[in-house]
């Protein structure tokens, strides 16, 4: 096999994944290989992958399956990112023709292991289950201008039974706030005006390294003194770490956005036990009080699960009801999927499909009821939008409110990377249609 001049990164998944491919491409780079055209056109191709539910899992053995059957190819194949860690060695057996799988805690070692190939034209496999912290984040190659995603603490030590996370990212590592802080400065001075802190439970930062003296909000304290720096967000959140301090520091800081992912995950309490989420209803809707009592503007987004083992009609109608009542601006809604070595797993898939699904289309009613009121009470009013780029339509400019709101209007290719007063006059779907506001006295949201 020939050493690889041109890559191609097929990213499933998280915004960890699409940072890690970020990464991934930045190593390539360093290395002299450019990114090629299409899949089908490249010398390597890395899947990077997901497993938090079945059916990411099997996007990608579909592919690799099919890749297989084809003529012999000189592309050089890898698999990262979760289903690496997952399934491991299994990867071999079911597809001869990969050629490496690079676990998500060996990202640094890419190079090595495309190295390793050529040179022994053998299957090669780096799966360490503890992350360390050793990778060029400052050479990532960023997709986009405006925004950019910086890893602050790499997997989770919850062990929500339904969860794979803790088994293919390991247990939480978090990153020293020098090195975050070093390059928040490094992309602020190379243009980019919001940056997502990104961790599967960020509110555990620093909690694994008492003698930094560096907790989540010293952290975001320490961000908003970068000059330039417009907007900071967090993805994504565990309710029982939200801590007042944080909220204190939304309400506070500069830089910080209004807007929590706060993941409810089920409305019952017997079902939040099972899924060893550690808080109650009362305790997280006391969470969700104090937060808008330190920050009135606060939105609020969250994930839930339907269909979760035993779950019984009276229990999803608790989740409903939850939904009615918390009021969130976004709403991600997933059907449990049982996934292989989580606690879940010994106990029966028993919620029919279709009653996952009509369970799934109920909460859907519910939530776009929510957000067509929400966005009618936006009519009129006047926001702060960073704007990103010319949306798909090529006509209108597209950006979002510090409340994480799409929104688009029209304007000049100058505006990329600006903050811009824009008065809401519509909206189509999920989005709020505006024009561009000139002069006044603008009230910000
Ligand atoms: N089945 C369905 N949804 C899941 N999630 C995590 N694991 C599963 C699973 N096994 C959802 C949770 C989590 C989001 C990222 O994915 O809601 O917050
Ligand atoms: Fe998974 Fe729970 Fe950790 Fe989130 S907090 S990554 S749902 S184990």
């Amino acid at each position: 096999m020939k050493d690889p001049k041109t890559y191609f990164i097929r990213t499933y998944g998280c915004q960890m994944n699409e940072l890690d491919t970020e990464i991934m491409a930045g190593q390539l780079e360093k290395r002299g290989m450019t990114l090629a055209a299409s899949e089908e056109e490249c010398d390597l191709l890395i899947f990077n992958t997901c497993s938090i539910r079945d059916l990411a899992e099997r996007k990608v053995m579909g592919k690799l399956g099919r890749m297989g059957r084809g003529a012999k190819r000189q592309t050089l194949i890898g698999v990262a990112g979760c289903m690496a860690m997952a399934k491991k060695e299994a990867l071999f057996r079911k597809f001869p023709h990969l050629d490496f799988v690079l676990g998500t805690n060996n990202l640094a070692e890419l190079g090595t292991v495309i190295d390793e190939v050529l040179y022994s034209q053998r299957q090669v496999l780096r799966t360490e289950d503890r992350f360390v912290e050793n990778l060029d984040y400052l050479g990532a190659k960023r997709e986009d201008q405006v925004k950019a995603s910086v890893s602050i603490i790499r997997g989770c030590d919850k062990y929500c039974t339904y969860c794979v996370v803790p088994y293919t990212r390991g247990e939480e590592v978090s990153r020293p706030p020098e090195s975050i802080v070093e390059e928040c400065r490094n992309l602020v001075d190379k243009g980019y005006k919001e940056i997502t802190l990104l961790g599967q439970n960020v509110n555990s930062y620093g909690k694994d390294r008492p003698e930094w003296s560096a907790l989540f909000h010293d952290l975001l304290y320490r961000l908003d003194q970068i000059s330039g720096l417009e907007r900071v967000r967090f993805m994504t959140s565990h309710p029982v770490d939200i801590t007042r301090e944080l909220m204190e520091a939304i309400r506070d800081l500069r830089t910080l956005c209004e807007f929590v992912h706060f993941p409810i995950q089920a409305g019952s309490n017997r079902i939040l036990k099972k899924m060893h989420r550690i808080y109650t209803k009362e305790i997280y809707l006391e969470k969700v009080a104090l937060l808008r009592e330190i920050v009135p503007n606060v939105s609020l987004g969250t994930d839930i699960i339907v269909g979760f083992p035993t779950e019984t009609e009276a229990e999803f109608e608790e989740t409903c009801e939850a939904l009615r009542q918390i009021r969130y601006s976004v709403a991600f809604l997933f059907a449990y999927s049982p996934r292989k070595g989580t606690p879940a797993m010994r106990w029966n898939d028993d919620i029919p499909e279709e009653v996952k699904s009509a369970r799934l289309q109920k909460l859907l009613e519910i939530q776009e009821e929510i957000s067509q009121e929400e966005r009618k009470q936006m009519l009129g009013q006047t926001v702060e939008v960073l704007v990103e780029r010319f949306n798909r339509d090529g006509e209108h400019l597209k950006g979002r409110t510090r409340c994480w709101k799409k929104v688009i209007f029209k304007g000049t290719e100058a505006m990329i990377g600006t903050l811009q007063q824009v008065t809401v006059h519509g909206y189509s779907h999920q989005t709020l249609v505006g024009e561009v506001r000139t002069g006044g006295a603008i009230p910000l949201l």
